[in-house]
């Protein structure tokens, strides 16, 4: 499969580009700025502005799938996030692909139904302190997705992300608790959505994912 990774410079988007590599998959992956670290070989570096829709759909050209780990630097006042995955669902439009999956955060969006009465403290105070616009850009993401008429978008919703090692005991489903002490590796993450990629069972849900 041929996949276009928005985020791949992250820390989840190294652990992805390891994941799908692995599994014999070709990647399209776009910086913002000429990557530092070494990239698979037969993978395809665009470089290139998010704004910019003729870079996005470079990225998104010869595509079977496209994957969006997109987040905000702690200082970030500018929101860009909604903006880019509007760029992205439309140039996906464009090229007839419908394959989606868009990594938000089990406190982001419609999640409440989830979430512990301690997370959804913990939510309601990280959204009085993030600065102006910051969440509502991640709602708008979420829902920008679900309401993108693609007939393949999954939206991914992990709790708090490690660093930690690979685990098979990783639950994602579309109702599942997640308290303050829910957390998942960024490579147990990566493996899940390679898996998801290859054999679909969330087309147009969001599911929440966790370690047991
Ligand atoms: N941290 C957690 O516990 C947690 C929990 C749940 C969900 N998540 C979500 O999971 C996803 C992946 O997380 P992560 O830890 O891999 O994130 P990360 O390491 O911070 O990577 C974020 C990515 O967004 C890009 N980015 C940041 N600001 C940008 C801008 N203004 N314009 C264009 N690109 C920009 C970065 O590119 P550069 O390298 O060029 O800056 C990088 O590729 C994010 O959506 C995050 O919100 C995180």
């Amino acid at each position: 499969m041929i996949i276009a990774v928005f985020g791949a410079s992250g820390r989840l988007g190294h652990q992805f580009i390891d994941a799908a590599t692995v599994a014999g998959h070709t990647l399209r992956l776009h910086y913002r700025a000429k990557p530092s670290a070494l990239v698979p070989e037969h993978s395809t570096v665009i470089v290139g502005s998010l704004a910019d829709p003729t870079a996005v759909r470079e990225v998104l050209r010869g595509a079977d799938a496209a994957v969006v780990f997109l987040g905000h630097k702690d200082d970030a006042r500018v929101p860009y996030i909604a903006a880019a995955t509007k760029l992205i669902v439309n140039a996906m439009k464009a090229l007839a692909m419908s394959r989606l999956l868009v990594v938000t955060g089990a406190t982001v969006g419609e999640s409440s139904g989830n979430l512990g009465l301690a997370m959804k403290i913990t939510g309601a105070f990280a959204r009085r302190s993030a600065h102006d616009g910051m969440m509502e850009d991640r709602d708008e993401q979420e829902r920008l997705v679900r309401n993108s008429r693609l007939d393949g978008w999954t939206v991914v919703k992990p709790s708090r992300l490690t660093e930690g090692p690979r685990s098979d005991a990783v639950r994602m489903a579309p109702t599942l608790p997640v308290g303050m002490g829910s957390k998942v590796s960024r490579a147990s993450l990566a493996k899940v959505l390679v898996q998801e990629l290859e054999a679909p069972q969330y087309i147009h849900q969001s599911v929440f994912v966790a370690e047991r």
